[in-house]
């Protein structure tokens, strides 16, 4: 990150001399000093920084030029048993250094913890939740919350932290803890942001998509003036831990909702993950991701799946944590798929939308000679397979041609649009054409939606019209 602190209007230079010096920062017995050179660390081993000052002098006055890198580091881990007090993730996992983890495991001194859950969540899981905390001694405030999209908003963020300053949290050793699905999660890290600007928080994914994807990542955010994720901020957590237990009690229509998201990832960047989804989406969907009593090659599909899913979504926000560089592949399905969803609140899930969304780009792929006729179908058809919703009627060109003018704005005079390239490669592309987008859109449109004049090959998307 770099800034600049200028003492004086800019004015054109009208003079060729200009000094520059570049600072180093060294802390000696406490203050930092600045030091020119390149050798200055040599006998002050440990007390350098990595942020430097660069100072440039001119006629008309000095600048200061800062770059002070910050650096953010999170554990993503899976673990079962969550709330087995045999097992102290939960409340210890995101301590990196082992002598402190020592230390706080032998001390008499009760953890304190603040924890928000969503409310379904915790009508399921509350009671084990309390037995866990009082297993472990902790003093502990448990604040349920009806964290649906309806609720995604910055009231709700401002009640949390109403409660975290009651409970008089120190923001040095107790995290926020946030259980259940992404809503709730980014909600709490908004929250927990904002809080004497940056207290640390734990994500508990409670449902697929949020296991996946929302866990995994910077990002936090509620809605506001009828926009999806308006405020927010690119705070991560200090860990996310994963127990795919949870899985077990969420609706099917949400375990869909989450492939959604593991498909994104497939179509963009992993053929063998999309044909995982292929061949085991169906048993996917019915076992909800539990491989308790199978064996061997029986509990591979759920592991594999959500290894791949999490480790390619790493691999794409680890090196653009906040988003500088706009060209993201992560993007597929995220282009009208906010419009549509905040348009139609609640009838469509967001993974719903965002599939919605990647649908109608596979006919601009198509339609741009990126993928067969085949490779569409196959991808059709296992959207359909997953039970994932391929049209809308809401999703109109309008709303297309809005959608995509809304990025215009935000992304620098360009509509990035990743787009897949075959199966399991994709690259993101500034020049679809009008023609395109209203080919492809017709025949989305024809091929899709409730009343098609004529289905291609009525065997593969036979279903498509009813769901
Ligand atoms: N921060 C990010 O990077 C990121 C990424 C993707 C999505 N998101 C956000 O995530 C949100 C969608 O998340 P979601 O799909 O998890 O929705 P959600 O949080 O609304 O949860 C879905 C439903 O499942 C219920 N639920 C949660 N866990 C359950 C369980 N274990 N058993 C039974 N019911 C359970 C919830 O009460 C809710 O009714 C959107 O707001 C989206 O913007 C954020």
């Amino acid at each position: 990150m770099s800034f600049t602190i200028k003492t004086h209007l800019e004015q054109p230079v009208q003079s060729n001399k200009v000094k520059k010096t570049e600072y180093n920062l060294i802390q000696v017995k406490g203050t930092w000093k600045r030091k020119v050179g390149k050798n200055f660390s040599q006998n002050l081993k440990g007390c350098g920084s990595a942020a430097k000052i660069y100072e440039s002098t001119t006629e008309q006055g000095t600048s200061w030029t800062v770059v002070s890198p910050i650096v953010f580091t999170y554990k993503v881990i899976q673990s079962q048993g969550l709330l087995d007090p045999s097992n102290d993730t939960l409340l210890l996992g995101h301590i990196r250094d082992p002598e402190q983890l020592e230390a706080i495991r032998s001390s008499t001194t009760p953890l304190r913890r603040f924890v928000v859950i969503d409310e379904i969540v915790y009508n399921l899981y509350g009671r084990q939740l309390i037995d866990y905390l009082q297993a472990f001694g902790a003093v502990y405030r448990i604040l349920p919350l009806p964290t649906t999209e309806e609720n995604k908003s910055m009231e709700l963020a401002m009640q949390i932290l109403e409660e975290v300053h009651k409970f008089s949290l120190d923001r040095r050793t107790e995290p926020i803890i946030a259980i259940g699905g992404g809503v709730c999660l980014d909600i709490v890290g908004l929250a927990a942001s904002l809080y004497r600007r940056r207290t640390p928080y734990i994500r508990v994914p409670t449902t697929l998509l949020s296991y996946v994807d929302a866990s995994v990542g910077a990002k936090n955010g509620v809605n506001f003036a009828d926009c999806k994720n308006k405020l927010g901020s690119y705070v991560p957590p200090v860990a996310a831990f994963l127990d795919s237990s949870f899985l077990q009690t969420v609706p099917q229509r949400h375990i869909s909702n989450g492939l959604a998201e593991i498909l994104k990832m497939a179509l963009m960047k992993h053929r063998g993950l999309f044909e995982l989804l292929e061949i085991h989406g169906r048993f996917l969907l019915d076992s909800k991701f539990q491989t308790q009593g199978l064996q061997g090659e029986d509990s591979e599909p759920a592991s594999v799946c959500t290894r791949l899913a999490i480790e390619t979504m790493l691999e794409e926000l680890a090196p653009n944590l906040w988003e500088d560089d706009l060209d993201r592949l992560v993007d597929f399905g995220h282009l009208i798929s906010p419009e549509l969803e905040m348009k139609v609140l609640p009838s469509l899930l967001h993974g719903e939308a965002v599939n919605i969304d990647m649908s109608y780009m596979v006919y601009v792929a198509r339609e741009r000679g990126f993928l067969t006729e085949k490779d569409k179908i196959r991808i059709i058809s296992c959207m359909v397979g997953l039970e994932l919703p391929v049209w809308h009627q809401d999703c109109t060109l309008a709303m297309v041609q809005k959608s995509l003018c809304e990025r215009l704005k935000h992304s620098g005079g360009f509509v990035r649009m990743p787009l897949p390239i075959g199966l399991g490669n994709a690259e993101i592309f500034n020049d679809t054409s009008d023609e395109t987008l209203y080919k492809a859109y017709v025949r989305w449109c024809d091929e899709l939606s409730t009343k098609p004049p004529h289905i291609p090959n009525r065997e593969h998307i036979i279903d498509v019209v009813d769901n």
